[in-house]
Formats: structure tokens, C-alpha cells, sequence
């Protein structure tokens, strides 16, 4: 009898910071995966307003109510984490058209870096499509409302990190 093994998936990002966006991608990746392990890029290339720590805090926080999932930080090249960790799953959410373009070349980019690599993409839901880090970071920093874009649980750490409240 053939032993089936767990299917794991890799959910990576910057999560500068993590978005309902992001949340939505992850429950839904973990309808179809039996684990999917969140992986915070700690890349000195993109300069980020929170730190590594800080940012996969505020995602702990927000996934801690959903089962079979995990959160780490990786640096270095992506497909070798993902070697790390016995996988060969990438989700990656799309937004929108314009999204397509960039993630088209990280996923060829990847899978010519390691074959046994696959990227899944998840179309995100309509509701979530506008919403990037960068436009919360922006509201966040002239004190408007986030309430509608980021989780609860990260919702005053954000307001703090800005204001300093
Ligand atoms: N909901 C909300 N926002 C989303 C989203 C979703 N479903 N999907 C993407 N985004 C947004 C983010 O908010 C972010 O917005 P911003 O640009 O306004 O800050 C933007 O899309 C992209 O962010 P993110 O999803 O965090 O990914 P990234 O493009 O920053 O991450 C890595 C890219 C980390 C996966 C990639 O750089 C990587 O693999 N790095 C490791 C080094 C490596 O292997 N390089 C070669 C890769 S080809």
C-alpha cells in the first residue's frame, strides 16, 4: 500500500505587513494542503518599515485561530528553503492583472533555479484585491483607519509602530 505524505506548501512573502489579503490566501491554502508554513523573507534587498521579528509576530498572531499553519523567517534564496523543509509547493496569491507579469517571472525564475519546485497561484478574493501592504502602511501613517485591511490582532501594533501611541 502506497503511503501518502503529508502535502505541504510554502506561503512566502515580505508581509510588510501581513494584509486580510494574506490571511484569506492562507485559510484557503490550508483547505487544500495539509500544512502550510508561512515563510517571512528576512531579504536585506527590500527595506522594510517593521522588523523580521515584527512582522512574523503580527502573523502568528492572526493565524493562531487556523489550524495547519506555521510561521518562519528564511533568507537566502527561496527554492533552497524550500528544499529545507522537504517541500516543493510555492502559493502565491493574484491580485490582479498586474500582478501576473512579476510572479510569471518569480515562478520561471524558480522553476529554473529547481525543477521539482511548482508554483500554485490562488486568484484573491474580490474583496481583498485592492489591498496591498504599501496602501496600509500609507493610511497608517497619516492615522486613518486600517481596520478594514489588516487583522484585528495586529491592529494596535500597527497604530503603535506609527503614531506612537
Ligand atoms: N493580499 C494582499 N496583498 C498582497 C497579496 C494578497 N493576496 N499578494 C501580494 N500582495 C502585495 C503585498 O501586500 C505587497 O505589497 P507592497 O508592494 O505594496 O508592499 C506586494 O504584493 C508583494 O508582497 P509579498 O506578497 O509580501 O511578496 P514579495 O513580492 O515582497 O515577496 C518573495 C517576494 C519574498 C517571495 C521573493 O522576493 C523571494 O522569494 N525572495 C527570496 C530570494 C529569492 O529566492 N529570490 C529569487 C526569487 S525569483
Amino acid at each position: 500500500m502506497k503511503v501518502l505524505k503529508p502535502k505541504k506548501a510554502i506561503y512566502p512573502g515580505t508581509f510588510d505587513p501581513v494584509t486580510l489579503g494574506h490571511i484569506d490566501i492562507i485559510k484557503r491554502a490550508t483547505e487544500i494542503f495539509d500544512e502550510v508554513i508561512v515563510a517571512v523573507s528576512n531579504s536585506s534587498n527590500k527595506k522594510t518599515v517593521f522588523t523580521i521579528d515584527e512582522r512574523v509576530k503580527m502573523i502568528r498572531w492572526s493565524v493562531e485561530d487556523i489550524k495547519k499553519t506555521r510561521v518562519e523567517s528564511f533568507s537566502g534564496l527561496l527554492v533552497d528553503y524550500i528544499s529545507s523543509k522537504g517541500a516543493k509547493i510555492i502559493i502565491r496569491g493574484l491580485r490582479s492583472s498586474t500582478d501576473f507579469d512579476y510572479e510569471q517571472m518569480m515562478a520561471f525564475t524558480n522553476k529554473k533555479l529547481n525543477n521539482r519546485v511548482e508554483t500554485i497561484f490562488l486568484m484573491s478574493a474580490g474583496e481583498y484585491s485592492f489591498i496591498s501592504s504599501s496602501l496600509v502602511r500609507e493610511i497608517a501613517s497619516y492615522g486613518g483607519k486600517i481596520d478594514k485591511f489588516v487583522p484585528e490582532a495586529t491592529l494596535s501594533f500597527i497604530k503603535k509602530k506609527f503614531l506612537n501611541l
